[in-house]
C-alpha cells in the first residue's frame, strides 16, 4: 500500500480527528473527513486549510448512512478507515443511554456493513481507557479486566467485542484498537484545539477557561483519594502524540501488522492539583480552586502501561505536561470562544 493511501476519518472534524487529519497529511497520506458536525463546528475546516495549505476534503454526513459510506468507499478506495465518530460524555450517556447506543454502536455497525461491501478491511477504532472500569492497580496493561460503569463505557466495550467477533469471523480484517487515556492540548499553531459545547466536563478545558477569566474557579472533585495529594490522578496525553499514534497504527496495519489493541497514554500520572499548578506556570494566570465532593463514578487513578504500543507500533508520547498546558493555553487565549462558526 503506497504511503499516499487515502484514509477515511469518521468524526474527522472533531478535536482528535482534526489533529489526526494534519498528522496523516504530514505523513504523506490523503485524509478524507466524514462528519455530521453534531459535536463540532465547520469553522475547523478553514483552520485545517490554513495549517496544511491544502483544500480539505470533507463530506457532511452520518457514519450511520450506509449508502453514503459505501459510496465514499467506492469513490476513494480508502486504504484504511479511522473510526472516531462517537459521543464521549459520561454524564450525557447516563441521561440518554439510547442515543449513545444508537450513535456509538449503531454507527460502528453501519460502518462495518458498508466496509463489508468494499475491499477495505483495515480499521482503526477510537476506544477509551474507560473500558478498564475501576482498575485494580496502575499502570494498566491491555490484559487488565474490562468492565463498564456507565452507558458510554458500555458502548466502547460493545464495539471492542464486535470488532473481535469480526476478526474471528473473517481474518482478512486488520483492526487496530487504540485505548485513549486523557487527551489534552492543542496544535502548536493555536489554530485548532478542543471546543467543548457549554460547560466543559473535562479538567483541562475547564482549567483553561478559569485561567482565561471565563469561569471564577475550578472545583476540585475529591481530595481524599488514595493518591499522593488526595486528588484524582490521570494519564494526560497531548493530542499531537495521540494523532501520531493513529498514523503509527495505520502504517503498521498497512504494512501487514496483525490486529492489535493498545493503550495510548504517556505512562505518567498527574493529579488535579499538579495539572492546575502546571497550567498556572504555563499561562502566568492564577487558577483559583475550591475543594468539592467526589464526582460520582470517578476513580482514584488511571495510568497506562504503554509498552505494547511502543513494541508493536514503534510509537511513544513525546510531549510533557508543560507542553500540554502551554498549547492548551495558546489555543484558549487566541480563541476564547472556540471556533466562531
Ligand atoms: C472522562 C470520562 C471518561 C472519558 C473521558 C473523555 C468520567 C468519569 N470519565 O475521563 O470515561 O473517556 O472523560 O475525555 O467522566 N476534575 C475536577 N474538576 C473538574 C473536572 C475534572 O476535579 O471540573 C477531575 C476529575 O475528578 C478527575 C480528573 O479531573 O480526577 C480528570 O477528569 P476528566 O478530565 O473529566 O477525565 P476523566 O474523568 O478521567
Amino acid at each position: 500500500m503506497p504511503s499516499r493511501a487515502p484514509i477515511l476519518i469518521t468524526g474527522g472534524a472533531g478535536y482528535i480527528g482534526s489533529h489526526t487529519y494534519v498528522a496523516l497529511l504530514e505523513a504523506g497520506f490523503l485524509p478524507v473527513i466524514l462528519d455530521n458536525f453534531s459535536r463540532c463546528k465547520p469553522g475547523v475546516l478553514t483552520r485545517l486549510q490554513a495549517i496544511t495549505g491544502q483544500p480539505v476534503v470533507c463530506y457532511g454526513g452520518n457514519v450511520s448512512d450506509v449508502v453514503l459510506v459505501q459510496e465514499l468507499l467506492r469513490q476513494h478506495k480508502f486504504g484504511a478507515v479511522i473510526h472516531m465518530a462517537g459521543f464521549k460524555s459520561v454524564g450525557e450517556s447516563v441521561a440518554h443511554p439510547l442515543s449513545y447506543v444508537e450513535n456509538n454502536i449503531g454507527g460502528m455497525t453501519a460502518l462495518l456493513r458498508a466496509m463489508e461491501t468494499s475491499s477495505c478491511r483495515t480499521l482503526v477504532f477510537s476506544s477509551s481507557a474507560t473500558v478498564y472500569g475501576d482498575p485494580p492497580a496502575a499502570p494498566i496493561t491491555e490484559d487488565f479486566p474490562r468492565s463498564h460503569t456507565n452507558p458510554y463505557g458500555m458502548t466502547k466495550l460493545a464495539c471492542e467485542d464486535l470488532l473481535s467477533a469480526m476478526r474471528a469471523a473473517a481474518p482478512a480484517w486488520r483492526i487496530g484498537v487504540l485505548r485513549y487515556f486523557n487527551p489534552v492540548g492543542a496544535h502548536a499553531s493555536g489554530l485548532i484545539g478542543e471546543d467543548p459545547t457549554g460547560t466543559p466536563n473535562n479538567l483541562m478545558p475547564f482549567v483553561a477557561q478559569v485561567a482565561a477569566g471565563q469561569r471564577a474557579y475550578l472545583s476540585v472533585h475529591g481530595v481524599d483519594y488514595d493518591t499522593p495529594d488526595g486528588t484524582g490522578v490521570r494519564d494526560y496525553i497531548h493530542v499531537q502524540d495521540l494523532a501520531q499514534a493513529h498514523v503509527a497504527a495505520v502504517k503498521a496495519l498497512l504494512e501487514g501488522e496483525e490486529s492489535f489493541t493498545v493503550n495510548v497514554g504517556t505512562g505518567q500520572g498527574h493529579s488535579v492539583l499538579e495539572v492546575t499548578k502546571a497550567f498556572e506556570r504555563a499561562s502566568g494566570q492564577a487558577i483559583p480552586y475550591r475543594l468539592a465532593p467526589r464526582r460520582p463514578g470517578d476513580v482514584a487513578q488511571y495510568c497506562a502501561d504503554c509498552g505494547l504500543a511502543q513494541k508493536l507500533l514503534g510509537w511513544r508520547a513525546k510531549h510533557s505536561l508543560a507542553d500540554m498546558c502551554a498549547d492548551t493555553w495558546r489555543w484558549q487565549r487566541d480563541n476564547p470562544n472556540g471556533y466562531d462558526a
